[in-house]
């Protein structure tokens, strides 16, 4: 057999040489192409909110394909993006005004700090540091690994990551140590941003914290005249349990970063939102104040009518019901684990839930980590635990027997790789 071109991301082609085609989704569900029904867990990298392949999304891509391709826009503008960016603006945390397009999660992460030193440096403040969370994930730019936790998958560019200042996490009972560092390190000056995932940390563990430590950092950043950038990435679009998870802390960020399920997970597509504060520190006639960035495919008209139809969906269908239901779904049934010492660490954020393996390797390039995929994959499920750390995403029309047959699948692994529970 002919080994196939495709280089896969966070893939290991040494020990992966191979994988299965997938041939369709629908609702919960990717179809491969021996015809396994695979019940995507993870909501296929945390961007499937409501389903694979929702009808309205669908239709508005269907009928938006009709009309439009890429179209440049500097000079233009157009239908989808106007509405979505008005939309947007409605729907987020009050005082963010505007709306810059870009395609990834981690290209809103680098337009929102780009955005946080444009306003210093256009308004004749030198603050050019940025504080963030030890544990954080903010991509796989250059500059975003450089605000995210460093270890093995960035060792090796090391070399290209600038400095930024880390907060500890704010581990139950340690949560002062986290503001008292964040208070101290905004004192001595210089300090342009927060950039901050809200209430849960993804690729770091999933490791959660609570809205009144968010809530006591944005007090202080507004304290230091610090700018708060709320990464919502993959937080965003009802994960947590609301529409976004800095909703439940009830802040006011200066800069917010969405991607993933903006388009239901449909089609890539980001914004970067911003007050006017922000904007107008760029708004001159002095060209050299211009905010300097772009991509090709930037605001991409199908794309965006793809996230207005999502707004649609949310606007029109018991999309927070459907939310609830599920977490308190998720709660019930990670209950049956809470006495069950082959798990620590269990926890829930509304409908995403995490529990740790008991076993002493662990971290991301554990052995465990690995073979718990494959034993989830003969099983037609995809989990992909990160080391020892199982958790569960799935896209909100999933089933009780659905996620009954996860419970049951992370019991039986946690029979095969440590014993019965005692
Ligand atoms: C919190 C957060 N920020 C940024 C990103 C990067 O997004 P993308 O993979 O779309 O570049 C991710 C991806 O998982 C994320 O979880």
């Amino acid at each position: 057999m002919t080994r196939s071109p495709v280089w896969h991301p966070f893939t290991q082609h040494g020990i992966e040489p191979t994988m299965k085609k997938v041939v369709a989704t629908n609702g919960a569900y990717l179809i491969d192409e021996d015809d396994n029904h695979i019940l995507d867990a993870i909501s296929s990298w945390w961007v499937i909110t409501h389903g694979h392949r929702h009808p309205t999304i669908m239709d508005a891509i269907r009928r938006a394909s009709d009309v439009y391709d890429q179209i440049i826009f500097a000079e233009y503008t157009h239908a989808p993006a106007e509405e979505l960016a008005r939309g947007l603006i409605e729907i987020s945390p009050a005082g963010l005004q505007h709306v810059f397009y870009s395609d990834s999660g981690s290209t809103a992460v680098e337009v929102a700090l780009k955005m946080a030193l444009g306003s210093f440096y256009n308004t004749g403040q030198r603050r050019d540091r940025i504080v963030v969370m030890e544990h954080g994930y903010h991509g796989d730019t250059i500059g975003t690994m450089s605000v995210g936790e460093r270890g093995i998958f960035n060792t090796a560019y090391e070399p290209l990551l600038f400095g930024v200042d880390r907060l500890p996490f704010p581990e139950p009972g340690l949560e002062q140590e986290t503001l008292d560092a964040f208070d101290q390190t905004s004192r001595s000056g210089g300090v342009a941003a927060l950039l901050i995932e809200p209430l849960v940390l993804g690729a770091g563990g999933m490791k959660m914290f609570s809205p009144s430590v968010l809530r006591a950092l944005c007090t202080i950043a507004q304290r230091h005249g610090v700018l708060v950038i709320i990464d919502e990435v993959m937080t965003g679009w009802g994960r947590t349990g609301s529409l976004f998870a800095c909703d439940q802390a009830g802040i006011l960020p200066d800069i917010l970063c969405t991607s993933k399920g903006l388009t239901g997970g449909s089609l890539p597509l980001a914004a970067t939102l911003c007050t006017s504060a922000v904007f107008d520190a760029h708004l001159s006639t002095d060209r050299r104040k211009t905010f300097f960035h772009s991509s090709s495919y930037t605001a991409n008209p199908i794309a965006c009518a793809a996230a207005v139809a999502n707004l649609k969906i949310w606007s029109q269908e018991p999309v927070q019901s459907r939310i609830d239901r599920l977490t308190a779904l998720q709660g019930r049934k990670l209950r049956r684990f809470a006495e069950d010492r082959r798990f620590r660490n269990i926890r829930q954020s509304g409908t995403i839930t995490a529990l740790d393996m008991a076993i002493p390797s662990s971290g991301y390039l554990a052995d465990i980590g690995l073979r718990l995929r494959a034993f989830f994959r003969e099983r037609q499920l995809l989990v992909r635990p990160l080391g020892n750390v199982i958790y569960l995403m799935p896209p909100y029309c999933v089933s009780e027997s659905e996620i009954d047959r996860l419970y049951d699948a992370i019991d039986e692994a946690a029979n095969v790789f440590i014993g019965t529970s005692a």
